[in-house]
């Protein structure tokens, strides 16, 4: 769900040694827009491959890392199962991933203030100032229905991974990153 890779510049930055990246989304033209206006200086390190990650054949035990940003709320308990075997079958042995979704904070004080800026603010925003734009539209209802990174986190462990979660910024964001295992049974 690399979507417009928001996150590469990141990535590139903090590992140089890092050779190319294999950026999966089911929308081309995002991708390719997003190329041209943002990535144009780093595009011989990013491979581009349209397709359905539910669906994907992404080679077995074939990445060093895996990461995902923002991609997961409107996943389903069993496309999230899925996606979480996906992950671990895809690392190689000693690979790592790292994966963020917006979430619900819930128990925090200003979580009412939050839920309005998602469901009604910024669809407001949305609709006066990015014509035609219909990103933000959903987000509050996605996010509701996701919950928090958990499920999925509990998914990827029962993978077989090693697995840490992280809360970001009281909730509002929840990550899960971690390892797959030296001896993890679907090593090559
Ligand atoms: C909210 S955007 C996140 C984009 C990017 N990761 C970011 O952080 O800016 C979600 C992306 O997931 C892609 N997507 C949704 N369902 C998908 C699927 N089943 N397979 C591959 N990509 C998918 C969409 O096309 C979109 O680019």
């Amino acid at each position: 769900m690399a979507g417009t890779g928001e996150v590469w510049p990141q990535l590139f930055k903090q590992f140089d040694n890092i050779h190319s990246v294999i950026a999966v989304d089911i929308s081309t033209g995002m991708h390719e827009k997003a190329m041209l206006r943002l990535h144009k200086h780093r595009n011989h390190k990013i491979q581009f491959v349209e397709d359905d990650i539910l669906k994907s054949k992404l080679p077995k035990n074939s990445a060093d890392f895996v990461i995902s940003t923002f991609g997961l709320k409107t996943f389903s308990f069993a496309q999230q199962a899925k996606l979480a075997k996906l992950v671990s079958q895809t690392l190689k042995p000693g690979g790592v991933f790292s994966l963020i979704e917006a979430s619900d904070p819930k128990g925090w004080w200003l979580r009412p203030f939050y839920r309005f800026h998602l469901m009604v603010l910024l669809p407001i925003i949305e609709r006066i100032f990015l014509q035609g734009a219909k990103d933000f539209a959903m987000i509050g209802k996605y996010t509701d229905n996701f919950g928090d990174i958990t499920q999925f986190a509990k998914l990827l462990h029962e993978e077989g991974l090693e697995v840490n979660q992280t809360k970001f910024f009281f909730g509002c964001a929840t990550g899960v990153s971690g390892k797959k295992p030296l001896n993890h049974p679907n090593r090559p």
